[in-house]
């Protein structure tokens, strides 16, 4: 499973770049960032960090526009992925914009066969909000499963991201269920690293060390 981070933050984008595939954005993270930079100049800088695919997304919400705002944003690194909201006038644009050879991400997807109409259209990516289904009493993994396997089964190109993750279980289970790419927010990413046996483990091997001669 290709490992993406979530965020906007430049700083954490460098600390955790030898390890991430790739950088999904929303105008949330980009606003919570608080930077200085101008979304453009944001996108151009997370682009030459990573070299994989930078998730970034339009905000009009009629196709046309959403396919003309989508061609200046690509247009700012070959690595970069359009975000389009999943609506009726979304798919129409991704539709388009996967003829032109521009890559999409149908962000917002919380049900399968959202992900389905989205594959359908030439989505490169789906990205299923498991966190937020979760919050609502749902189970978002068991929308990753199906569209996963949805997916498979008429052998679309498309691939499903696991997104909105809270906790490192989240990632656990969308590695399980097949699904493409988790993007993963920076905090989690630190928590999946840790174990306290391996911290006790250290701190044994070190005094241990320190005990035998040279
Ligand atoms: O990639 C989508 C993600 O950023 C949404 O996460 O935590 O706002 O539900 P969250």
């Amino acid at each position: 499973m290709k490992i993406f981070l979530d965020t906007a933050d430049i700083d954490q984008i460098r600390k955790y770049s030898f390890l991430i595939d790739g950088v999904t954005t929303n105008p949330s993270l980009i606003a919570k960032t608080k930077t200085e930079y101008s979304f453009e100049d944001l996108i151009s800088e997370i682009s030459k960090i990573v070299p994989g695919p930078i998730s970034a997304e339009i905000i009009s919400l009629e196709s046309n526009q959403m396919v003309e705002e989508a061609q200046k944003i690509a247009g700012i690194s070959q690595n970069i992925v359009i975000k389009v909201p999943m609506t009726m006038e979304g798919l129409k644009a991704t539709k388009r914009l996967s003829q032109m050879g521009i890559k999409t991400n149908v962000t917002l997807i919380f049900s399968a066969n959202q992900a389905l109409l989205a594959a359908n259209c030439g989505a490169t990516y789906v990205s299923v909000f498991v966190g937020r289904l979760d919050d609502i009493g749902h189970n978002g993994m068991e929308v990753v499963r199906d569209a996963v396997d949805i997916i498979a089964r008429y052998n679309y190109s498309t691939q499903v991201i696991t997104a909105s993750i809270r906790h490192p279980m989240h990632v656990l289970s969308a590695a399980k269920a097949g699904s493409h790419v988790a993007t993963i927010p920076p905090s989690v990413i630190e928590l999946m690293s840790k174990h306290n046996l391996t911290d006790a483990g250290l701190e044994q091997f070190l005094q241990d060390g320190g005990k035998i001669q040279s």
